[in-house]
């Protein structure tokens, strides 16, 4: 038996739709939500994201403002741009394109931008917040994987879930959101013993390492569902491809559903800085929670 294949483009288009249907409400109150990207560089993957994010920014209905940097910028003017951005009241979703050059320190950058418009969730406060289980700002990546889980499974109260990976970007908060829905939760990384018979043991696998196909068919629990992270290139004759954390020839046949690359969570991942920009709005604002956006 295959795998049913999770549909992460589709499910994007239903998130952005959702998105475009709040954004048209907040209009009838002269409220337009607004995203601020700043890129500081050239490198050429983060362009592309960046004019990703500010190509449907513009085709929800929301304000995008760019901010693309010299790679020579000071790590002041940096924090100086931060600053304006923060006391900017069209400004309600700001967002640094990591990495940064080596010259500027990413956490004092991240640290600068006010908590309630980091549309990323990386500041410290939100990271506490999600930790603790308070109202946070939700990393994007890992709150379209919680989506995607939920509409498979309704509740994953009791399941067991193994993160493969620990970044601060993806697997400690995927794992964090995790636990808040009552999964069992481990978080596996390079120094994990017979980590191919814990991975057997997850009813839910999050692969996140940024190793291509690491994971194998073998790893697999039959019937799991397992979401795949990664997004990395790899030579293919003369040209490149994209490839997952995953085998998923192999794993395609043990899985009961699996997220393809491309087309599993890299378009939830821009669907859900979206939605968090209409979720930092409305906050701003003192208006309810956007239904179906937030967890
Ligand atoms: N670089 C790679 N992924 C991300 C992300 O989710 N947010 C930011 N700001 N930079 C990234």
């Amino acid at each position: 038996m295959t795998a049913d294949i999770i549909d992460g483009k589709a499910f994007a288009a239903t998130v952005r739709a959702r998105v475009a249907e709040h954004v048209s409400r907040l209009a009838k109150q002269s409220i337009t939500p607004g995203l601020a990207v700043v890129l500081v560089g050239e490198d050429p993957a983060s362009q592309v994201y960046v004019r990703n994010k500010g190509k449907q920014t513009v085709e929800v209905g929301m304000a995008s403002f760019e901010h693309k940097l010299d790679v020579n910028t000071s790590e002041a003017d940096l924090l100086a741009l931060i600053a304006r951005l923060n006391a900017d009241p069209a400004v309600h979703g700001i967002l640094c394109q990591l990495p940064v050059p080596d010259h500027i320190d990413a956490d004092k950058v991240l640290a600068a931008i006010d908590p309630a418009k980091d549309v990323d969730g990386f500041h410290i406060s939100n990271v506490g917040l999600l930790a603790t289980g308070q109202k946070a700002m939700v990393p994007c990546t890992p709150l379209g994987c919680l989506m995607m889980l939920r509409e498979r499974h309704g509740s994953l109260s009791g399941m067991n879930a193994v993160v493969v990976g620990r970044s601060n970007i993806v697997g400690k908060p995927m794992a964090q959101l995790l636990l808040r829905d009552s999964a069992t939760v481990t978080i596996a990384h390079s120094r994990t013993r017979d980590i191919e018979a814990l991975c057997r043991t997850a009813d839910i696998l999050i692969a996140a390492v940024g190793r291509p196909q690491m994971i194998t068919g073998d790893w697999i629990k039959p019937g799991a569902t397992v979401i795949d992270v990664g997004i990395n290139r790899v030579p293919n004759g003369e040209k490149t491809r994209l490839v997952g954390d995953v085998d998923f020839a192999s794993a395609v046949e043990v899985a009961g559903a699996i997220t393809p690359v491309p087309g599993g969570v890299g378009p939830m991942t821009i669907a859900c800085l979206l939605a968090n920009t209409v979720t930092a709005c409305c906050r701003a604002n003192g208006l309810p929670e956007p239904e179906g956006l937030t967890i």
